[in-house]
Protein backbone atom coordinates (compact mmCIF):
# COMPACT_ATOMS: atom_id res chain seq x y z
CA UNK A 1 0.00 0.00 0.00
CA UNK A 2 1.40 3.12 -0.82
CA UNK A 3 1.23 5.88 2.08
CA UNK A 4 1.48 9.14 0.17
CA UNK A 5 0.33 11.11 3.42
CA UNK A 6 2.67 9.11 6.05
CA UNK A 7 0.03 8.80 8.68
CA UNK A 8 -1.71 5.62 9.26
CA UNK A 9 -2.92 3.14 12.38
CA UNK A 10 -0.69 0.63 13.22
CA UNK A 11 -2.46 -2.11 14.23
CA UNK A 12 -0.11 -4.87 16.31
CA UNK A 13 -0.95 -8.50 15.97
CA UNK A 14 1.13 -9.52 18.98
CA UNK A 15 -0.84 -6.95 21.68
CA UNK A 16 -3.57 -8.38 20.09
CA UNK A 17 -2.79 -11.98 21.28
CA UNK A 18 -1.21 -10.80 24.42
CA UNK A 19 -4.51 -9.26 25.38
CA UNK A 20 -6.35 -12.24 24.15
CA UNK A 21 -3.77 -15.41 25.70
CA UNK A 22 -4.57 -13.01 29.23
CA UNK A 23 -8.12 -14.05 29.03
CA UNK A 24 -7.71 -17.48 27.60
CA UNK A 25 -5.06 -18.81 30.57
CA UNK A 26 -7.47 -16.66 33.30
CA UNK A 27 -10.37 -18.07 32.42
CA UNK A 28 -9.94 -21.77 31.09
CA UNK A 29 -13.68 -23.43 31.92
CA UNK A 30 -15.57 -20.46 29.83
CA UNK A 31 -17.28 -22.50 26.92
CA UNK A 32 -17.77 -19.23 24.48
CA UNK A 33 -15.01 -16.80 23.57
CA UNK A 34 -16.85 -14.24 21.27
CA UNK A 35 -14.66 -11.31 20.56
CA UNK A 36 -16.54 -8.34 19.51
CA UNK A 37 -15.63 -7.12 15.89
CA UNK A 38 -18.43 -4.80 15.70
CA UNK A 39 -17.76 -0.89 14.61
CA UNK A 40 -14.78 -1.94 12.45
CA UNK A 41 -13.59 -4.07 15.22
CA UNK A 42 -13.34 -1.20 16.95
CA UNK A 43 -11.82 1.11 14.52
CA UNK A 44 -9.18 -1.80 14.04
CA UNK A 45 -10.00 -2.62 10.88
CA UNK A 46 -12.61 -5.75 10.99
CA UNK A 47 -11.05 -7.83 8.16
CA UNK A 48 -7.49 -7.75 9.89
CA UNK A 49 -8.50 -8.42 12.91
CA UNK A 50 -11.22 -11.03 12.64
CA UNK A 51 -8.41 -13.05 10.47
CA UNK A 52 -6.19 -12.66 13.31
CA UNK A 53 -8.81 -13.40 16.38
CA UNK A 54 -9.59 -16.64 13.63
CA UNK A 55 -6.09 -17.92 13.72
CA UNK A 56 -6.25 -17.52 18.01
CA UNK A 57 -9.12 -20.02 17.86
CA UNK A 58 -11.65 -17.91 19.46
CA UNK A 59 -14.94 -19.84 19.52
CA UNK A 60 -16.81 -17.06 17.76
CA UNK A 61 -17.29 -13.45 16.67
CA UNK A 62 -19.47 -10.99 17.29
CA UNK A 63 -21.03 -8.18 15.46
CA UNK A 64 -23.90 -5.83 15.52
CA UNK A 65 -24.96 -5.71 11.68
CA UNK A 66 -25.88 -8.72 9.27
CA UNK A 67 -23.82 -6.54 6.86
CA UNK A 68 -20.53 -6.47 8.95
CA UNK A 69 -21.17 -10.41 8.92
CA UNK A 70 -21.68 -10.56 5.65
CA UNK A 71 -18.33 -8.55 4.98
CA UNK A 72 -15.96 -10.44 7.42
CA UNK A 73 -17.45 -14.03 5.67
CA UNK A 74 -17.01 -12.99 2.23
CA UNK A 75 -12.77 -11.72 3.33
CA UNK A 76 -12.83 -15.63 3.81
CA UNK A 77 -13.29 -16.09 7.81
CA UNK A 78 -14.54 -19.17 8.55
CA UNK A 79 -14.66 -18.70 12.42
CA UNK A 80 -18.83 -18.62 13.65
CA UNK A 81 -20.16 -15.09 13.36
CA UNK A 82 -22.76 -14.08 15.76
CA UNK A 83 -25.41 -11.37 14.96
CA UNK A 84 -26.40 -9.09 17.50
CA UNK A 85 -29.03 -6.88 16.68
CA UNK A 86 -32.10 -7.81 15.28
CA UNK A 87 -33.60 -8.52 11.47
CA UNK A 88 -36.29 -8.33 9.81
CA UNK A 89 -38.00 -10.77 7.46
CA UNK A 90 -35.31 -10.42 4.39
CA UNK A 91 -32.71 -10.17 7.53
CA UNK A 92 -33.63 -13.75 8.73
CA UNK A 93 -33.03 -14.93 5.10
CA UNK A 94 -29.59 -13.73 5.34
CA UNK A 95 -28.94 -15.22 8.71
CA UNK A 96 -29.73 -18.30 7.44
CA UNK A 97 -28.15 -18.33 4.20
CA UNK A 98 -24.89 -17.64 5.70
CA UNK A 99 -25.40 -19.86 8.82
CA UNK A 100 -24.67 -16.82 10.64
CA UNK A 101 -25.72 -17.32 14.40
CA UNK A 102 -28.59 -14.73 15.83
CA UNK A 103 -29.29 -13.33 18.94
CA UNK A 104 -32.92 -12.77 18.96
CA UNK A 105 -34.80 -10.88 21.06
CA UNK A 106 -38.48 -10.36 19.77
CA UNK A 107 -41.20 -12.63 18.96
CA UNK A 108 -41.41 -11.58 15.60
CA UNK A 109 -37.66 -12.84 14.76
CA UNK A 110 -38.80 -16.33 15.91
CA UNK A 111 -41.43 -16.02 13.38
CA UNK A 112 -39.12 -14.57 10.87
CA UNK A 113 -36.77 -17.45 11.37
CA UNK A 114 -39.38 -20.17 11.28
CA UNK A 115 -40.89 -19.12 8.05
CA UNK A 116 -37.56 -19.00 6.67
CA UNK A 117 -35.50 -22.14 7.96
CA UNK A 118 -34.47 -24.82 5.54
CA UNK A 119 -34.38 -28.19 6.12
CA UNK A 120 -31.45 -27.98 8.72
CA UNK A 121 -32.20 -27.04 11.89
CA UNK A 122 -30.23 -23.98 13.53
CA UNK A 123 -28.59 -22.46 16.25
CA UNK A 124 -29.93 -19.68 18.19
CA UNK A 125 -28.75 -17.38 21.32
CA UNK A 126 -31.90 -16.36 23.07
CA UNK A 127 -30.98 -12.26 24.56
CA UNK A 128 -32.84 -11.19 27.67
CA UNK A 129 -33.21 -8.42 29.50
CA UNK A 130 -32.27 -8.11 32.78
CA UNK A 131 -31.76 -4.61 33.33
CA UNK A 132 -29.77 -2.33 30.46
CA UNK A 133 -33.80 -1.65 28.97
CA UNK A 134 -32.25 -2.15 24.96
CA UNK A 135 -33.15 -5.56 23.61
CA UNK A 136 -34.22 -9.14 25.04
CA UNK A 137 -36.87 -10.63 26.05
CA UNK A 138 -38.43 -9.25 29.44
CA UNK A 139 -37.43 -12.35 31.90
CA UNK A 140 -40.90 -12.91 32.48
CA UNK A 141 -41.40 -14.58 29.79
CA UNK A 142 -38.46 -17.33 30.07
CA UNK A 143 -41.88 -20.35 30.87
CA UNK A 144 -43.35 -19.49 27.57
CA UNK A 145 -40.54 -19.49 25.52
CA UNK A 146 -39.02 -22.75 27.30
CA UNK A 147 -42.25 -24.26 26.20
CA UNK A 148 -42.18 -22.45 22.51
CA UNK A 149 -38.36 -23.82 21.95
CA UNK A 150 -37.82 -27.24 24.54
CA UNK A 151 -38.75 -29.69 21.02
CA UNK A 152 -38.71 -27.05 18.39
CA UNK A 153 -38.28 -28.88 15.51
CA UNK A 154 -35.66 -26.42 13.90
CA UNK A 155 -34.37 -23.92 16.20
CA UNK A 156 -32.01 -24.92 18.44
CA UNK A 157 -31.43 -22.63 21.48
CA UNK A 158 -27.57 -22.73 22.22
CA UNK A 159 -27.04 -19.91 24.69
CA UNK A 160 -28.74 -17.63 26.74
CA UNK A 161 -27.47 -13.93 26.56
CA UNK A 162 -27.81 -10.74 28.95
CA UNK A 163 -25.84 -7.66 28.67
CA UNK A 164 -24.04 -5.66 31.78
CA UNK A 165 -24.79 -2.06 31.82
CA UNK A 166 -22.80 -1.18 34.79
CA UNK A 167 -19.98 -3.24 34.81
CA UNK A 168 -17.99 -1.25 36.47
CA UNK A 169 -19.75 -2.29 39.36
CA UNK A 170 -19.25 -6.09 39.03
CA UNK A 171 -17.25 -6.24 42.72
CA UNK A 172 -20.79 -4.52 44.44
CA UNK A 173 -22.43 -7.52 46.04
CA UNK A 174 -25.38 -5.99 45.20
CA UNK A 175 -24.68 -4.04 42.82
CA UNK A 176 -26.27 -3.97 39.02
CA UNK A 177 -24.01 -6.91 37.58
CA UNK A 178 -24.79 -9.06 40.05
CA UNK A 179 -28.47 -8.40 40.40
CA UNK A 180 -28.72 -8.72 36.44
CA UNK A 181 -26.42 -11.88 36.70
CA UNK A 182 -29.12 -13.46 39.30
CA UNK A 183 -31.65 -13.20 36.86
CA UNK A 184 -29.77 -14.56 33.78
CA UNK A 185 -29.20 -17.31 36.32
CA UNK A 186 -33.07 -17.64 37.18
CA UNK A 187 -33.45 -17.88 33.45
CA UNK A 188 -31.07 -20.77 32.93
CA UNK A 189 -32.85 -22.91 36.20
CA UNK A 190 -35.48 -22.38 33.40
CA UNK A 191 -33.94 -23.58 30.41
CA UNK A 192 -31.86 -26.55 31.91
CA UNK A 193 -32.92 -29.33 30.27
CA UNK A 194 -31.83 -27.59 26.73
CA UNK A 195 -28.07 -26.80 28.28
CA UNK A 196 -27.60 -23.79 27.13
CA UNK A 197 -24.77 -21.71 27.67
CA UNK A 198 -25.03 -18.34 29.11
CA UNK A 199 -23.11 -15.51 27.89
CA UNK A 200 -22.77 -12.25 29.88
CA UNK A 201 -19.11 -11.38 30.08
CA UNK A 202 -18.48 -7.83 28.72
CA UNK A 203 -14.73 -6.82 29.55
CA UNK A 204 -15.77 -5.02 33.15
CA UNK A 205 -17.36 -8.04 33.67
CA UNK A 206 -14.63 -10.27 33.02
CA UNK A 207 -12.27 -8.41 34.63
CA UNK A 208 -14.68 -8.07 37.59
CA UNK A 209 -14.83 -11.91 37.64
CA UNK A 210 -11.09 -11.74 37.68
CA UNK A 211 -10.55 -9.15 40.41
CA UNK A 212 -13.14 -11.42 42.64
CA UNK A 213 -10.90 -14.23 41.93
CA UNK A 214 -13.89 -16.22 40.02
CA UNK A 215 -12.60 -16.46 36.70
CA UNK A 216 -10.69 -20.22 36.83
CA UNK A 217 -14.66 -21.65 37.52
CA UNK A 218 -16.53 -19.40 35.45
CA UNK A 219 -18.64 -20.75 32.96
CA UNK A 220 -20.18 -17.73 31.72
CA UNK A 221 -19.45 -17.34 28.00
CA UNK A 222 -17.60 -13.60 27.22
CA UNK A 223 -17.79 -11.08 24.80
CA UNK A 224 -14.32 -8.88 25.16
CA UNK A 225 -14.43 -5.92 23.17
CA UNK A 226 -12.19 -3.33 24.89
CA UNK A 227 -10.42 -5.58 26.50
CA UNK A 228 -8.92 -7.30 23.47
CA UNK A 229 -8.00 -3.83 22.34
CA UNK A 230 -5.83 -3.62 25.00
CA UNK A 231 -8.08 -1.20 27.08
CA UNK A 232 -10.26 -1.64 30.23
CA UNK A 233 -12.99 0.34 32.16
CA UNK A 234 -11.84 1.45 36.01
CA UNK A 235 -13.40 -1.02 38.28
CA UNK A 236 -15.49 0.54 41.19
CA UNK A 237 -14.51 -0.90 44.86
CA UNK A 238 -11.18 -2.11 44.83
CA UNK A 239 -7.41 -1.05 44.68
CA UNK A 240 -6.28 -4.48 43.53
CA UNK A 241 -4.22 -4.54 39.95
CA UNK A 242 -5.62 -4.50 36.82
CA UNK A 243 -5.07 -6.95 34.05
CA UNK A 244 -2.04 -5.82 32.15
CA UNK A 245 -3.08 -5.25 28.60
CA UNK A 246 -1.46 -3.62 25.44
CA UNK A 247 -2.75 -1.19 23.29
CA UNK A 248 -3.25 -2.85 20.07
CA UNK A 249 -3.68 0.73 18.17
CA UNK A 250 -1.26 3.55 17.63
CA UNK A 251 -2.42 6.59 15.55
CA UNK A 252 0.76 7.56 13.96
CA UNK A 253 2.02 10.26 11.60
CA UNK A 254 4.94 12.68 11.29
CA UNK A 255 5.68 16.45 10.89
CA UNK A 256 5.31 16.85 7.22
CA UNK A 257 6.47 21.22 8.14
CA UNK A 258 7.90 23.35 10.50
CA UNK A 259 6.58 26.79 10.83
CA UNK A 260 8.88 29.40 13.01
CA UNK A 261 6.50 32.15 14.26
CA UNK A 262 6.75 35.21 16.26
CA UNK A 263 5.07 36.27 19.56
CA UNK A 264 1.62 37.74 18.97
CA UNK A 265 0.84 35.42 15.84
CA UNK A 266 -2.26 33.26 15.86
CA UNK A 267 -2.25 29.84 14.36
CA UNK A 268 -4.95 28.34 12.46
CA UNK A 269 -8.87 28.77 11.50
CA UNK A 270 -9.96 32.13 13.94
CA UNK A 271 -6.90 32.51 15.07
CA UNK A 272 -8.01 30.54 18.32
CA UNK A 273 -4.18 30.02 19.45
CA UNK A 274 -1.67 33.45 19.63
CA UNK A 275 1.81 32.40 20.44
CA UNK A 276 3.21 33.72 24.06
CA UNK A 277 6.79 33.80 22.50
CA UNK A 278 8.29 33.62 19.52
CA UNK A 279 7.48 29.47 18.70
CA UNK A 280 8.07 26.54 16.79
CA UNK A 281 4.99 24.94 15.10
CA UNK A 282 4.93 21.35 13.85
CA UNK A 283 2.10 20.60 10.94
CA UNK A 284 0.90 17.37 11.33
CA UNK A 285 -1.48 15.56 8.41
CA UNK A 286 -4.67 14.31 10.30
CA UNK A 287 -7.33 15.94 11.14
CA UNK A 288 -11.27 15.72 12.33
CA UNK A 289 -12.12 13.85 9.03
CA UNK A 290 -9.42 11.23 10.24
CA UNK A 291 -11.25 10.86 13.42
CA UNK A 292 -8.99 13.20 15.53
CA UNK A 293 -12.36 14.62 17.87
CA UNK A 294 -11.64 19.02 17.13
CA UNK A 295 -12.47 19.24 20.65
CA UNK A 296 -9.46 18.84 20.89
CA UNK A 297 -8.17 22.07 19.65
CA UNK A 298 -5.96 23.59 22.19
CA UNK A 299 -7.04 20.72 24.38
CA UNK A 300 -5.08 17.75 23.02
CA UNK A 301 -1.40 16.46 22.98
CA UNK A 302 0.36 14.27 20.66
CA UNK A 303 3.71 12.48 21.30
CA UNK A 304 6.93 13.72 19.49
CA UNK A 305 10.54 11.87 20.00
CA UNK A 306 9.04 10.60 23.09
CA UNK A 307 7.54 13.44 24.99
CA UNK A 308 4.27 15.12 25.07
CA UNK A 309 3.40 18.25 22.90
CA UNK A 310 0.26 20.46 22.98
CA UNK A 311 -1.94 20.49 19.92
CA UNK A 312 -2.41 24.25 19.21
CA UNK A 313 -4.97 26.26 17.38
CA UNK A 314 -8.42 24.89 15.68
CA UNK A 315 -8.04 21.32 14.13
CA UNK A 316 -8.66 21.49 10.44
CA UNK A 317 -10.42 18.18 8.73
CA UNK A 318 -7.11 17.50 7.10
CA UNK A 319 -4.17 19.30 9.30
CA UNK A 320 -3.68 19.55 12.99
CA UNK A 321 0.04 21.92 14.41
CA UNK A 322 1.56 21.33 17.29
CA UNK A 323 3.42 23.82 19.27
CA UNK A 324 7.45 22.10 19.29
CA UNK A 325 9.11 25.17 21.13
CA UNK A 326 9.52 23.60 24.51
CA UNK A 327 10.75 20.38 23.18
CA UNK A 328 12.89 22.33 20.41
CA UNK A 329 14.56 23.91 23.45
CA UNK A 330 15.87 20.52 23.85
CA UNK A 331 16.27 18.45 20.92
CA UNK A 332 16.40 19.01 16.92
CA UNK A 333 13.22 18.30 15.44
CA UNK A 334 13.04 18.05 11.59
CA UNK A 335 10.41 17.17 8.79
CA UNK A 336 9.45 14.08 9.04
CA UNK A 337 9.88 12.94 12.51
CA UNK A 338 7.36 10.41 13.46
CA UNK A 339 4.25 11.58 15.58
CA UNK A 340 2.27 9.78 18.01
CA UNK A 341 -1.50 10.80 18.55
CA UNK A 342 -2.53 8.04 20.70
CA UNK A 343 -0.91 4.96 21.40
CA UNK A 344 2.81 3.39 21.58
CA UNK A 345 6.00 4.05 20.60
CA UNK A 346 8.57 1.24 18.61
CA UNK A 347 9.27 -0.72 22.24
CA UNK A 348 5.74 -1.23 22.84
CA UNK A 349 5.57 1.63 25.56
CA UNK A 350 2.51 3.19 26.03
CA UNK A 351 2.92 6.89 25.35
CA UNK A 352 -0.34 8.76 25.75
CA UNK A 353 -3.47 5.71 25.94
CA UNK A 354 -6.65 6.11 23.90
CA UNK A 355 -8.13 6.09 27.31
CA UNK A 356 -6.51 9.77 28.06
CA UNK A 357 -7.36 11.25 24.93
CA UNK A 358 -11.03 10.12 26.13
CA UNK A 359 -10.47 11.78 29.01
CA UNK A 360 -9.67 14.70 27.86
CA UNK A 361 -12.30 14.72 25.58
CA UNK A 362 -14.92 14.24 28.12
CA UNK A 363 -15.97 11.00 26.45
CA UNK A 364 -15.51 7.12 26.46
CA UNK A 365 -12.24 5.33 25.02
CA UNK A 366 -14.37 3.01 22.76
CA UNK A 367 -15.76 6.23 21.28
CA UNK A 368 -12.10 7.32 20.79
CA UNK A 369 -11.02 4.50 19.07
CA UNK A 370 -14.05 3.81 16.93
CA UNK A 371 -13.92 7.29 15.72
CA UNK A 372 -10.72 6.55 13.12
CA UNK A 373 -11.79 7.12 9.84
CA UNK A 374 -11.98 4.87 6.87
CA UNK A 375 -8.85 7.11 5.43
CA UNK A 376 -6.61 6.28 7.80
CA UNK A 377 -5.23 3.01 6.27
CA UNK A 378 -4.16 0.33 9.09
CA UNK A 379 -0.77 -1.09 8.68
CA UNK A 380 -0.28 -4.53 10.78
CA UNK A 381 2.72 -4.87 12.55
CA UNK A 382 3.74 -8.01 14.89
CA UNK A 383 6.56 -6.31 16.63
C1 LIG B 1 -23.88 -7.13 23.41
C2 LIG B 1 -22.48 -6.70 23.67
N1 LIG B 1 -21.62 -7.57 24.22
C3 LIG B 1 -20.34 -7.22 24.47
C4 LIG B 1 -19.86 -5.96 24.18
C5 LIG B 1 -18.43 -5.63 24.50
O1 LIG B 1 -18.33 -4.63 25.46
P1 LIG B 1 -16.91 -4.14 25.96
O2 LIG B 1 -16.28 -3.40 24.84
O3 LIG B 1 -17.24 -3.25 27.11
O4 LIG B 1 -16.16 -5.35 26.34
C6 LIG B 1 -20.73 -5.02 23.62
C7 LIG B 1 -20.26 -3.66 23.34
O5 LIG B 1 -20.91 -2.69 23.22
C8 LIG B 1 -22.08 -5.40 23.36
O6 LIG B 1 -22.95 -4.53 22.82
Amino acid sequence: MNLFRKTFAEINLSSLKHNVDWIKTHFPQSPFLCPMVKGNAYGHGDIIIAKALSEMNVSHLGVCLIEEALWIKNAGVKTPLVVFRGFDNEGAKEIIRNGFIPIVSQWEQIEYLEKNIKEAAIPIHLKFDTGMNRLGFNVKEADKLFERFWKHPKLRVKALVTHLYQGEDFLISEGHSQRQLQKINQVASQFSSLKPIVHTLNSAGIVGSFLQKKHLQTQYGLRPGLLIYGYQSPMLNTNDPLPSLKPVMSIKSIVSDIRHISKGVGVSYSHTWIAKRDSVIAIIPIGYADGIHRQLSNKGEVIIRNKKAPIVGSICMDYLMVDLTEIMSEVEITKNEEVILFGSNKDQSLLLGADEVADKLQTITWEVLTSIGVRVPRVISNL
